[in-house]
C-alpha cells in the first residue's frame, strides 16, 4: 500500500517566502504541499481559518502570509493585530488540536535596537512600532496555544518576485542620478528563497520528530550592515552609476519607527536544524543575477 505524504500547509501563497516555497516545492515530491492564498484561508477572518480546517488535516503549517506594511499598521491597527496575532493565535490552537506543528514567521522589529551586538533569540521583546507589537503578541499567542511551535524571526527580505528593498533601489538608481539611503539602520538582508529552504528543513524534521519542543529561532543570511551598504552593493551588482549618499534616519521621517540595530544570532537555528548561513553578499549576487544582472 502507498505510505500517505506529510501535509505542508502554506499561508500567503504569493508573497515573497511563500512564492519561493512554491517554487522550491517542486524538488520535494514526497510532502503533498497546499498552497492558500487569502480567498482560501484569510487570515483576517477567524471564521475563514475555521472552515477551512473543518475536515482537513495537516502535518506542517507554514504561516508566511502577514500583514507586512510597516508604515500603515501605524493607522490599520485593527486589520494588522487580526492577521499579526489573532491568527496566528488561532493557527496555533488548530495545531495543537490536530498534532500538526506550526512554524510561524516573525520579525527582527520585534526588537526596539539599542543594542549593539546581535540578539539571541531569548532576548526580551520590546518592539518600537505597532507592526512589531503585533508580531511579538503573535509569538506569544502560538506559544500559549500550541507550546510546539516554532517561531522564526527574520529580517530585510527580499526576493526576485514582489516588493522589496533591492527592486525599490534597482528601479530608482536607474530613474535618478544620485539617491539618499538610511545608513543608521544596521541589520541583516534574508534571500527569502533561503528562508524557505530553512523552513522546509524545518517541516522535515517535525516530520521525524513530532515531539521536538517548540521555540524561537532567528534566521537571516549573515550581515551586519546598514541600509546604505546594501544599496551600494545593489548598485555595484548592478553596474550601475548613480551616486549612493548616506543620510541619518531624521531626514527620511516615516509613520513607523525602525531600530537603529536588528542584527540577530543566528546559533540556535544552526545547532538544532543543522542549517546552514549564508554570506549576505553572495546571495544578493544569486537574487540578481535572476533579475537579469
Ligand atoms: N519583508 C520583510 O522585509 C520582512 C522582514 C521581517 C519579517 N518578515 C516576515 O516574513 C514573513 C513573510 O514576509 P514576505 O516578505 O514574504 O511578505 P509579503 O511579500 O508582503 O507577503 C505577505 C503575503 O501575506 C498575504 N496576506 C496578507 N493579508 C492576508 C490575509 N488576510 N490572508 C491571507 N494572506 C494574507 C499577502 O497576500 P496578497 O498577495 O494578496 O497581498 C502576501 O501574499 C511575514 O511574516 C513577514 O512579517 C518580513
Amino acid at each position: 500500500m502507498e505510505q500517505s505524504r506529510p501535509v505542508f500547509l502554506v499561508t500567503g501563497k504569493n508573497g515573497q517566502v511563500g512564492w519561493e516555497l512554491q517554487r522550491l516545492s517542486k524538488n520535494y515530491p514526497a510532502i503533498e504541499w497546499v498552497f492558500t492564498d487569502r480567498t482560501e484561508l484569510d487570515l483576517s477572518n477567524p471564521e475563514s481559518i475555521d472552515a477551512f480546517f473543518l475536515n482537513r488535516s495537516v502535518h506542517v503549517v507554514m504561516n508566511v502570509g502577514a500583514y507586512t506594511a510597516v508604515d500603515k499598521a501605524e493607522s490599520e491597527q485593527d486589520l494588522a493585530f487580526q492577521i499579526n496575532a489573532a491568527a496566528v493565535g488561532q493557527l496555533a490552537r488548530i495545531c495543537a488540536k490536530q498534532s500538526a506543528r506550526l512554524i510561524t514567521i516573525s520579525t527582527d522589529y520585534v526588537f526596539p535596537g539599542q543594542s549593539e551586538k546581535p540578539y539571541p533569540v531569548n532576548q526580551p521583546t520590546d518592539p518600537i512600532n505597532y507592526y512589531g507589537y503585533t508580531k511579538s503578541v503573535g509569538e506569544q499567542m502560538a506559544l500559549t496555544e500550541d507550546p510546539f511551535s516554532w517561531i522564526v524571526r527574520t529580517s530585510w527580505v527580499y526576493s526576485s518576485h514582489g516588493h522589496n528593498f533591492v527592486k525599490t533601489m534597482l528601479r530608482l538608481m536607474k530613474e535618478r542620478t544620485a539617491i539618499q539611503v538610511v545608513a543608521d539602520q544596521v541589520g541583516a538582508p534574508t534571500y527569502a528563497a533561503d528562508l524557505a529552504e530553512a523552513l522546509i528543513q524545518m517541516g522535515h524534521a517535525s516530520v521525524n520528530d513530532g515531539s521536538k519542543p517548540g521555540g524561537i529561532y532567528h534566521y537571516s543570511n549573515a550581515a551586519n550592515i546598514s541600509w546604505f551598504d546594501f544599496a551600494v552593493a545593489i548598485r555595484d551588482n548592478a553596474g550601475l552609476n548613480c551616486e549612493v549618499n548616506p543620510i541619518p534616519s531624521s531626514s527620511f521621517p516615516t509613520p513607523a519607527k525602525r531600530p537603529s540595530y536588528s542584527v540577530m544570532d543566528l546559533k540556535k537555528i544552526e545547532e538544532d536544524f543543522q542549517i546552514s548561513i549564508k554570506d549576505w553578499q553572495e546571495r544578493l549576487k544569486a537574487c540578481m543575477l535572476e533579475l537579469g544582472y
